[in-house]
């Protein structure tokens, strides 16, 4: 089984208002990416990572982001052939811990993909276009999804084998697997797997890393 790590860290991180890409960005004392980087180095046998045009060269194994999230991913496993098992980590998540993704890996055999997820604690409510209220949906069956999302790395080379305008319109990797078909379970991920989007986020990621 070769576990290979696939961060795509090829975002611009506007909404982050960073001067530069924002897996690039200091957090708690150096680059976003690192944190992932490192959690991810001791788990699989090499990490693959998606980065900004200007970016290839500052590390091994980097390749050219795409236009997407997902045309990053893509971009990433094409480097790995040999990968059997693709765990596919966001650089905005800095708080991953190993145990974490050891788990969604133990969690796969007999599925295509095994993701981090929390579960809801906001009431949901679906609206129309104008802001109206059409639906409160069963907030018991309802998760949070995240990364990692560790797949079977053919299932994934399938899902994604798409044209980029479905790359572009996927949140996720994992919502490609299961539209090719694939069994997706969820792994129920510690409150502190925050995503940085936006500066609050940053200084929130920041703390707890300080914290640990
Ligand atoms: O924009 P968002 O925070 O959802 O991005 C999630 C992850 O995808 C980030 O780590 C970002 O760097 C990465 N990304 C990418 N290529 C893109 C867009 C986002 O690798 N074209």
């Amino acid at each position: 089984m070769a576990v290979v790590g696939i961060i795509p860290a090829a975002g611009s991180g506007e909404r982050l208002g960073a001067s530069g890409p924002k897996a690039f960005t200091d957090c708690a004392g150096r680059p976003l990416l690192d944190w992932s980087l490192d959690v991810l180095g001791q788990v699989c046998s090499r990490v693959v990572v998606a980065v900004p045009q200007g970016f290839e060269n500052g590390g091994p194994d980097r390749v050219l982001g795409g236009e997407s999230r997902s045309a990053s991913v893509r971009n990433a496993l094409a480097a790995a052939p040999e990968a059997t098992v693709a765990v596919v980590h966001d650089a905005a998540r800095p708080l991953v811990t190993r145990e974490l993704v050891e788990r969604c890996i133990a969690a796969l055999p007999g599925w295509e993909g095994a993701i981090a997820a929390a579960p809801v604690t906001d009431t949901i409510k679906q609206t129309d276009a104008g802001g109206r209220v059409v639906r409160t949906l069963e907030r018991s069956t309802l998760w949070s999804i995240q990364t990692p999302q560790v797949f079977d790395a053919g299932a994934l080379r399938k899902a994604l084998d798409v044209g980029d305008e479905v790359l572009a319109g996927a949140t996720d990797d994992a919502s490609l697997v299961e539209a090719a078909g694939g069994s997706v379970r969820v792994v129920e991920a510690p409150p502190e797997n925050v995503k940085v989007t936006r500066r609050a986020d940053l200084l929130l990621a920041e703390s707890l890393l300080r914290a640990h």
